[in-house]
């Protein structure tokens, strides 16, 4: 089977959705964060702090290259993979690329209560943060065709729409 690649701002639900999506389909989930974190043996906070987003972002397209190799796998990706178009186009190959669009305050509402996510600093300010990043990657999210306004949707719901673009691209 294709992967069914989930691609969005953080907070757009990759992650939740992903797991469910994968249970239903009975494909393996692989979290793109998860495995960079436990071969770095480093949180992604930690990693951006000691060596930089840029050392991060190369580790990204490595994974990206990797998993795209393969088949069978509901990916979940960090909200920075959409910045190289080169990710894209590699998952696409092997895969269904489905956007999860999330608007700002909804996706300050979902994150609110994190702090394991380095480009969204403290507390203070952080919806401004976030609407200026969402503001910054807009075009490149809504670039994508397949793509689920997830903003007052629940998990289940996101879920279900996101399989049923899946099953109708890959004609199952
Ligand atoms: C990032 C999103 C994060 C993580 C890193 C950078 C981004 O993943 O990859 O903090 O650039 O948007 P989530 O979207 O899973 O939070």
């Amino acid at each position: 089977m294709k992967n069914l690649v989930l691609v969005g701002f953080m907070g757009s639900g990759k992650t939740d959705a992903g797991k469910l999506a994968a249970a239903r389909l009975k494909m393996t989930f692989v979290d793109m964060d998860e495995i960079i974190e436990q071969r770095h043996g480093q949180t992604i906070s930690k990693i951006f702090e000691t060596k930089g987003e840029t050392f991060f972002r190369r580790q990204e397209r490595a994974l990206v290259r990797e998993l795209a190799a393969k088949q069978d796998q509901v990916i979940a990706t960090g909200g920075g993979v959409v910045l190289d178009q080169n990710n894209l186009r590699d998952f696409s190959r092997t895969g269904i690329v489905i956007c999860c669009w999330v608007d700002a305050k909804m996706a300050h509402e979902r994150t609110k209560n994190t702090k394991h996510r380095p480009l969204l600093g403290g507390q203070t300010d952080r919806l401004a943060r976030i609407e200026t990043l969402l503001h910054e990657r807009e075009s490149l999210y809504k670039a994508i065709a397949n793509r689920v306004d997830t903003s007052a949707m629940s998990v289940v719901q996101q879920t279900d729409e996101i399989l049923r673009i899946y099953k109708h691209q890959a004609g199952l």
